[in-house]
């Protein structure tokens, strides 16, 4: 079971992951806190295992009991919500960043959330937001990564990987959790002070920017240039004779 003792030891966060709520068994840490009344920015539940496990775009998450990281993050900065795109952006970048300077692994970030090794995901990042009228009155950010699952079955639109099988051995759950809310609480002074810092951090670890290829919107399939970026987490497509503005989707080099 995650030691809560061994996490807090190394946490040194004003914020993120204070207040924190572990579960043995949940459908969801996103469902539960997008549920739960408390608003308290930097609040986390983490789920030893979850039942039904959220990925993007209506996909299930799946995580060996006990063995990956499954949890959620509730962000309440009224200044974070003016650029609610960009979360995506910070939160890949905070994971990469945990991830290269814990195991010394080369990262890659994919658009428009995914963290890969070695071509093989292994992190994601589905981000939720409640409104009030027209306003964002709190943003759940849903993190899974895989640490030390050393097999996955299923099939998988990119194969997955875990820091156990990239590195060749397991790794401490706990430590990389404090390491990762160490930055990530970092991070997100960042975005709102300088989000220059965030893009060049999430440009120089995409390795499809410059390169063709195919966005998947459901039915709906374009071909063009992965141009950028831009400062609202859109990826700019290039295409024949425009460039257009994709918000959502799956990306793959053609
Ligand atoms: C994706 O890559 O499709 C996003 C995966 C996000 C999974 C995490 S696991 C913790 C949190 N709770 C969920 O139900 N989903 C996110």
């Amino acid at each position: 079971m995650f030691s809560i003792d061994k996490f807090d030891i190394k946490l040194d966060t004003d914020h993120i992951g204070r207040h924190f709520f572990l579960c043995e068994e949940l459908d969801s840490t996103n469902t539960y806190l997008m549920h739960d009344k408390n608003v308290l920015h930097g609040t986390v539940v983490l789920a030893e295992k979850q039942f039904k496990g959220k990925g993007r775009l209506d996909r299930i998450w799946i995580s060996g009991k006990g063995l990956n990281l499954t949890f959620s993050v509730l962000i309440n900065r009224k200044k974070v919500f003016k650029k609610p795109g960009f979360v995506n952006l910070t939160t890949a970048v905070a994971l990469a960043v945990a991830i290269e300077n814990l195991y010394q692994l080369r990262t890659e970030v994919k658009w428009p959330n995914d963290i890969l090794i070695n071509k093989k995901k292994v992190a994601g990042i589905l981000i939720e937001t409640s409104l009030q009228g027209e306003s964002i009155y709190k943003m759940v950010v849903g993190i899974g990564i895989n640490i030390n699952q050393a097999v996955f079955n299923g099939e998988f639109r990119i194969e997955p990987t875990s820091i156990r099988n990239e590195l060749g051995q397991n790794v401490e759950r706990e430590k990389f959790l404090s390491e990762f809310f160490n930055i990530y609480e970092e991070y997100i002074e960042k975005m709102i002070k300088n989000p220059e810092y965030i893009l060049k951090e999430w440009r120089e670890r995409c390795y499809s920017i410059g390169e063709s290829v195919t966005v998947t919107q459901g039915e709906n399939v374009k071909y063009g240039i992965f141009e950028d970026i831009d400062e609202k987490g859109a990826l700019i497509l290039r295409l024949q004779n425009r460039k257009e503005k994709i918000n959502f989707g799956d990306v793959s080099v053609s």
